[in-house]
């Protein structure tokens, strides 16, 4: 599935990204690139600040200065939704289906919130807008159709089983028309057979001509998926490479893949108890 990227073309210019929150320090000088085409891989231990890069990137965290870039364009200062307009969209670490909601619905508001259409019109049904409203529930059912979720379509989004849920989250990012999505840690808590088909849904995405930027701690996965992997640290990148590069290196195994994980996994655990 890792085929090679089409081009080299940077899309996502990371240049010496600093976030600070009091006086910790969650990225120092973090610098990365993310090609056009390519799945990307951002993985650490915990507390290494990836999310922190997400929230960055997507704005949800604001940052001054000129250190993100997306096709040229300075991503700094603005919000999540002018960054979403530009193509860069992300899904979140924990769920956020609206669980209330048919799965089409929660697709809907997605599309809604990309086509512009205002609520009012949407809750009066103008004629304007019932054109629009077939128009997009059509493009609704092309995004479920790709997920594999049509027949979950008319359930409510909090009675799906917690995979469908995770898959629901992606579909409602596409509706979002991404050209580069963030996904962060999007199979944590499924088991072996949804996490194989979520897999196999990210190489549909990217054949779509998606970009994507992946946080995950799965390795099964990010070393099946990605063409390339950025390693953080506490707050700064170790190592960059194919997979099998940084499969086998040492700094790596050190800090991340081998005991050192599980080292610090447990002394993260003694001080939670103290
Ligand atoms: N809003 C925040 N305020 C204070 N500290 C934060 C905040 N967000 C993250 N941190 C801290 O920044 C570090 C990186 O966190 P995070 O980006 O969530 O790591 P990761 O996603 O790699 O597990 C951690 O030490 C975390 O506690
Ligand atoms: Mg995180």
């Amino acid at each position: 599935m890792s085929a090679a990227p089409r081009s080299r073309e940077v899309v996502l210019d990371i240049d010496r990204l600093t976030i600070g929150f009091g006086g910790l320090v969650a990225l120092a000088n973090v610098s990365f690139d993310v090609y056009e085409g390519e799945i990307a891989s951002l993985i650490g231990p915990n507390g290494a600040g990836k999310t922190t890069a997400f929230n960055a990137i997507t704005g949800f965290l604001s940052v001054s200065g000129d250190s993100i870039r997306y096709r040229g364009k300075r991503l700094n200062g603005l919000r999540p939704n002018q960054i979403a307009d530009l193509g860069v969209v992300r899904t979140f670490q924990k769920t956020s289906v609206f669980a209330a909601n048919t799965v089409t619905d929660n697709i809907m508001i997605g599309l809604h919130r990309h086509a512009g259409a205002r609520l009012w019109e949407i809750l009066l049904a103008r004629p304007r807008v019932r054109d629009e409203e077939s128009r997009l529930r059509a493009q609704a059912g092309e995004i479920l159709e790709m997920m594999g979720l049509s027949a979950h379509a008319e359930e409510l989004g909090g009675a799906l089983p917690y995979g469908e849920q995770r898959l629901l989250e992606v579909a409602v990012a596409l509706a979002a028309k991404p050209t580069l999505l963030l996904l962060d840690e999007p199979v944590s808590g499924m088991n072996p057979s949804e996490t194989a088909r979520f897999m196999a849904m990210l190489g549909r995405i990217r054949a779509g001509g998606i970009t994507i930027l992946l946080v995950e701690h799965d390795m099964r996965m990010v070393m099946g998926v990605s063409d390339r992997v950025i390693v953080l640290n506490q707050g700064a990148i170790i190592a960059e490479g194919a997979p099998e590069e940084i499969q086998r290196n040492p700094e790596v195994i050190r800090a991340y893949l081998g005991h050192g994980a599980d080292k610090r996994r447990a002394s993260k655990r003694e001080a939670g108890r103290a």
